[in-house]
């Protein structure tokens, strides 16, 4: 996998993408604080060797996850860390603290043909299996780790007004020394627009957003002309950043190209999809 080092002058510690290995979309980020703590956004996905590599790279960085926040309750986010454990007989790295805001077991089983249920049952099962305890994160708060600070903007505390899993996510903006980064996770069209009318333009103007769910069918173009991001982060691979079922760029029915065709309208001066490798930002 290609390795892509951006400097964006983020004034200390460093923020890696790492596109999924296999062809599925996902999603997972590991930073690196001014204060050399280790936080992970995400992971991936409970197979095709997103586990693996997630364990692979906290292995690498001395294993201990300080902070290690999920966005919401699907597998293409949470579920390399649901494989590390179910793989794990005794785990060999720390999770200080981790921490998610899901919703209730029996609404993730009431929508989205219940599809998510027994995948986020057993992530439960396994945290329990390890003694890994989870905290809940709530909109409004902020939290402190080695020199970052990532403000909650919003908890999926509202799921009641929702059908889907994605309008659940958490949403943070992240304060490096420099550089802030947003993080919409799959974030939905209607949570955003909910989020839009509960915080002022400025908690969301960001010049580093990463592009709600994948960079298609998520948050809308009202949503980025708030945001007016210069560098965009799609947890896109190739397929899905063309567009391609496999006939062709636009052949397939996702809207990435028309998400894309926003952000260059509204100034985006780089984009870094999966389908082009990791993204190394400093
Ligand atoms: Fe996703």
């Amino acid at each position: 996998m290609q390795l892509n080092t951006l400097p964006v002058g983020l004034g200390g510690g460093s923020l890696l993408q790492y596109a999924t290995r296999g062809p599925h979309q996902g999603m997972g980020y590991l930073l690196k604080t001014p204060e050399d703590k280790l936080v992970m956004i995400d992971g991936g996905r409970d197979d095709f060797g997103d586990g693996d590599y997630t364990r692979q790279l906290i292995r690498e960085h001395g294993n201990r996850v300080d902070l290690w926040i999920m966005t919401h309750a699907h597998n293409d986010h949470f579920g390399a860390l649901s494989r590390i454990l179910q793989d794990t007989e005794a785990l060999d790295f720390e999770i200080a603290d981790l921490r998610f805001t899901f919703p209730p077991l029996e609404w993730i089983g009431s929508v989205e043909n219940g599809g998510s249920l027994p995948l986020v049952q057993e992530f439960y099962r396994q945290l329990g299996r390890h003694g890994i305890r989870s905290t809940r994160l709530y909109a409004g708060e902020t939290i402190e780790c080695g020199g970052l600070t990532f403000d909650v903007l919003s908890d999926g505390t509202d799921y009641a007004d929702y059908h889907t899993i994605n309008d659940t996510s958490t949403v943070l903006r992240v304060h490096f020394p420099s550089r802030d980064v947003l993080f919409l996770g799959d974030l939905g069209a209607e949570s955003a627009n909910a989020l839009l009318s509960r915080v002022p333009a400025e908690a969301l103007r960001c010049d580093i957003v990463q592009m709600a769910h994948h960079g298609q069918g998520g948050a809308e173009r009202n949503f980025y002309e708030v945001v007016r991001p210069k560098i965009a982060l799609y947890t896109a691979p190739m397929w899905l950043w063309e567009c391609d079922i496999g006939k062709g760029r636009g052949s397939g029915p996702w809207q990435t190209l028309k998400t894309r065709a926003w952000l260059d309208e509204l100034g985006v001066q780089v984009s870094c999809p999966h389908a082009y490798g990791d993204y190394l930002l400093i």
